[in-house]
């Protein structure tokens, strides 16, 4: 238990931080032939918006998102304290591309119009048997429930396509309300609170950690 709550942490230090968390815990559990680990989609389905893999061809749109939104990004993330960097974005990008295909880590982008209003991270190893998920959505697309469509989303496909899973992890500051909503609105329960370090104006050092469990899921939460 306790290196699952590190593995945890770890995730919660990544998603803060902005790079990718390490796939070393990850845990492949055979099921049968019938139930085994499939292969992550290139795209989901987001209801209002799709899901779509982070290619090299979105950067100069990803970076154009992230700049319209660098006031609330730079609230809640240590990797938004500066104007984004297309240089950076090529160099990530061809890590995710690499770890999406090793099955390490499903970065997505939240596409509206063939347009980038977001992103969404699936990491499938912040425990043994649990994935995690990270989020953030263009300014000026806030509010229309396009976090909550795509993080219902994902977690309906951690749980489709990653049989290992058996819990999906979400974690924010406690200051962050908007991001609080989005795990309560499908259902998650909290599971811890925790210290956190200090690393953008809006953390208070505090944070949640929501779950929700394979048994309980239902994608039409
Ligand atoms: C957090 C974030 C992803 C939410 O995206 P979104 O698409 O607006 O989320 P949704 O519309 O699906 O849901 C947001 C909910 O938060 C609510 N909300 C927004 N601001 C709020 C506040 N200050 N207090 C309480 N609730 C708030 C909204 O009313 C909405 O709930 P509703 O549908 O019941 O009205 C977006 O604001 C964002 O990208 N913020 C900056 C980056 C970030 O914080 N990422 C998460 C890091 S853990």
């Amino acid at each position: 238990m306790h290196g699952e709550l590190d593995a945890v942490a770890e995730l919660a230090g990544a998603i803060r931080s902005g790079e990718r968390p390490q796939p070393a815990r990850i845990v492949w559990v055979s099921r049968g032939p019938e139930n085994e680990t499939t292969r992550m989609p290139d795209v989901l389905d987001g209801g209002p918006v799709v899901l779509r893999r982070r290619r090299e061809a979105d950067v100069p749109k990803l970076v154009r998102a992230i700049e319209l939104s660098l006031p609330e990004l730079a609230q809640w993330f240590g990797w938004a304290q500066q104007e984004p960097n297309v240089v950076e974005q090529r160099r990530r990008t061809a890590d995710g591309e690499r770890a999406f295909d090793d099955g390490t880590d499903y970065e997505f982008l939240l596409i509206e119009d063939d347009d980038v209003v977001g992103g969404l991270r699936l990491n499938p190893s912040a425990a043994p048997d649990a994935a995690g998920i990270g989020y953030w959505v263009r300014s000026d697309r806030t509010g229309r429930g396009y976090a909550t469509s795509a993080t219902r989303a994902a977690t309906t496909a951690a749980f489709e396509h990653l049989s290992h899973v058996e819990r999906v992890y979400i974690l924010m500051d406690q200051a962050n309300l908007a991001s609080v909503a989005v795990p309560t609105k499908l259902g998650f329960l909290l599971d811890r609170e925790e210290d956190r370090p200090i690393e953008a104006p809006g953390h208070t050092g505090r944070g949640f950690i929501w779950v929700m469990t394979r048994d309980r899921w239902s994608p039409q939460s």
